[in-house]
């Protein structure tokens, strides 16, 4: 699985803890959550856990295609005024990226407590024809489809009065309905 933007690491060294035969890569740029990640790795004892220090988007182009079963997006920058969403993290063309590299039947997996984000996030991945919508199109996720463990982000969130969305969603194999009619 791959954590993109893991912060302080609590999500990817609680999903590392919980899922032992896993192997857990977490992308991130800013140095002290890479800090915190490592102490958490040390102090928990994970063998599986590993770092890019670096910008996903200049990460994932050189990975494989099909080689991740979860990809998982947890509070990423808002960007909340409108002249920075071009800045977002979840555009079409970095949802073309994590569905190539998803293996057919993978899952991506996104939080945050951005409505306008969430809404962003719901109509650029419902968009995509590789991706099926868990909770079905045009609908959030129950936090209980997609457990996750508290982030700090998710905790900054909250004590504003944000609500959270959750999203879920898997890529198609080959035999799944594109959504297309087929031909009579
Ligand atoms: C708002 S924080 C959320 C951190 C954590 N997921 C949480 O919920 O507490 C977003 C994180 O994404 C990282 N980030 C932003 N853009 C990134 C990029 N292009 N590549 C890798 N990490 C990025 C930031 O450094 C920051 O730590």
């Amino acid at each position: 699985m791959v954590e993109v933007g893991f912060g302080g690491g609590q999500a990817l060294a609680e999903f590392a803890a919980t899922h032992p035969s896993w192997q857990c890569v977490g992308i991130e740029l800013y140095q002290p959550g890479i800090g915190a990640l490592t102490l958490q790795c040390e102090a928990r004892g994970l063998d599986n856990v590993w770092f890019v220090e670096d910008n996903v988007r200049l990460v994932l182009p050189s990975w494989p295609a099909a080689s991740v079963a979860f990809v998982a997006i947890y509070f990423p920058d808002p960007w909340p005024k409108a002249r920075h969403h071009k800045r977002r993290l979840v555009q079409p063309s970095f949802v073309r990226e994590i569905v190539r590299v998803l293996e057919p039947g993978g899952r991506l997996a996104l939080a945050t407590d951005w409505e306008h984000y969430a809404e962003q996030m719901l109509a650029v991945c419902d968009a995509a024809p590789a991706l099926v919508n868990e909770a079905g199109a045009g609908c959030f996720s129950l936090p209980a489809a997609a457990p996750r463990p508290a982030t700090r982000f998710e905790q900054r969130g909250l004590a504003l009065g944000h609500d959270i969305r959750d999203l879920l969603y898997r890529k198609r194999v080959d035999n799944d309905n594109a959504g297309h009619t087929p031909p009579s």
